[in-house]
């Protein structure tokens, strides 16, 4: 006997990646370049690498067992970071807790608050992050995946979900600056989403993580927190009632080994989901704390990280922009890149030819004609290309893209 819910479980894109490529090699002297995955490459903030060398403060952190519920300093830390980034006042003793990365945060919080009964759906982007699935189904729900497409502006289509379907939802996961797609979520979209879930009782679960990382002062990227806020107090409602938000240091402090977030919101469901953590056994060790608390502290590193992101963008982009249909993101570190041929023969040739590895949309999105919803793999005719490295790297992958397209142009796109 084993999990059965293990079988529903689709292969990783970097696993399906790998099969894509197999036959596609390349056989040139370019050294490889990998834009497949979101790894943050800029440097982490020095004082934080300091904070966790600090052998005495080790010495004694190591002797302790954490609480699952986070120590008082780093909540306080974090509240203090939510007002002074987007005027939301948490409570730090009731709100808050610190996560091991927003990752295992996303996937836990759907075991620990869904209810496992049969019919019961989770409606999530398309394409998405990977994890948002998983959770779903391996909490005994049912995925409904709701498409972000092109012509409705890479914005998830709420509008195109059954009533039915809306009274089956007992959670949906937004994702703002989207992954992979770039796009922001308006605080309208946001406050709809917030008054659908009141009317058939579902939960929000905001996967914040990129929200640091924006191309224009003009178009901020806002936090469901933000408007949950209003809309409790204007409702009379629990302060953030049915919404969660989740946050990292992975990209906004260039700390993705670090393994720190946090989840906010309704304290009735942080209450729920810290029961639940307590028996799963993912309390963040001290020193962790410690050093993440430094880091949600300031926000010098974070405005630097920001302009490094803006200056690669904009470079990269001028190379780009005469060759391909080039949008550029509202937040995030990717393009999300119409191909001019199909997704998956672009990546291998890609790769072949000029030794550049990008993530094919069709494996990020899913064929959504099963479930009612906009028919097709929204995924498909994009790819996802991370600009994660140093500046330098970024500039030469830019060109062989480049060159890529100039090729594929000459040869009729065959
Ligand atoms: C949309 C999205 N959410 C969550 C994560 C997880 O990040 P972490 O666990 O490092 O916080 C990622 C990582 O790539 C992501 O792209």
């Amino acid at each position: 006997m084993s999990n059965h819910r293990l079988t529903q479980l689709q292969p990783y894109p970097f696993e399906r990646l790998r099969d894509l490529h197999k036959d596609w090699q390349h056989h040139g002297d370019l050294a490889h370049i990998p834009l497949s995955l979101g790894e943050p490459k800029h440097p982490p903030p020095r004082f934080v690498v300091e904070a966790l060398a600090n052998v005495d403060a080790l010495t004694q952190q190591l002797g302790i067992y954490p609480a699952t519920k986070g120590n008082d300093d780093l909540r306080l830390a974090i509240s203090e970071w939510l007002e002074r980034r987007f005027a939301i006042r948490v409570d730090p003793d009731q709100q808050i807790l610190p996560v091991y990365g927003t990752r295992e945060a996303l996937f836990a919080v759907a075991q620990a608050l869904l209810s496992g009964k049969p019919g019961s759906l989770v409606g999530m982007p398309n394409p998405f992050y990977q994890i948002y699935e998983g959770a779903a189904l391996l909490a005994g729900a049912s995925p409904l995946y709701i498409a972000n497409l092109e012509e409705n502006d890479y914005q998830a289509d709420f509008a195109a979900v059954t009533d039915a379907q809306w009274q089956a939802i007992e959670m949906v996961y937004v994702c703002s600056p989207g992954n992979p797609t770039g796009q922001i979520m308006s605080e309208t979209d946001m406050e709809e989403l917030i008054a659908l879930a009141h009317r058939h009782d579902f939960t929000v679960v905001s996967d914040e993580c990129y929200s640091e990382l924006y191309y224009d002062d003009k178009n901020i990227p806002s936090s469901l927190l933000a408007v949950a806020q209003r809309v409790s107090q204007r409702m009379g409602k629990r302060p953030f009632e049915r919404c969660l938000s989740f946050h990292s240091l992975s990209k906004r402090s260039n700390l993705p080994g670090l393994r720190s977030g946090f989840v906010a919101g309704d304290p009735e469901l942080v209450r729920q989901y810290l029961s639940y953590r307590t028996y799963h056994g993912c309390a963040m060790s001290a020193h962790h704390q410690h050093a993440s608390a430094l880091a949600w502290r300031d926000e010098t590193h974070v405005i630097e990280n920001r302009l490094l992101y803006r200056d690669k963008f904009a470079a990269v982009g001028d190379i780009l922009a005469p060759h391909y249909d080039l949008r550029q993101p509202q937040g995030g570190f990717y393009h999300w890149l119409r191909t001019p041929i199909d997704d998956l023969s672009f990546s291998q040739r890609l790769l072949q030819e000029q030794h550049v590895t990008v993530m094919p949309g069709t494996f990020l999105g899913r064929d959504t004609a099963t479930n009612e919803l906009a028919g097709g793999n929204p995924g498909q005719g994009h790819v996802r290309v991370a600009w994660v490295a140093a500046k330098e790297d970024c500039l030469v992958a830019a060109q062989r893209l480049a060159d890529f397209a100039i090729n594929l142009s000459a040869d009729g796109g065959r």
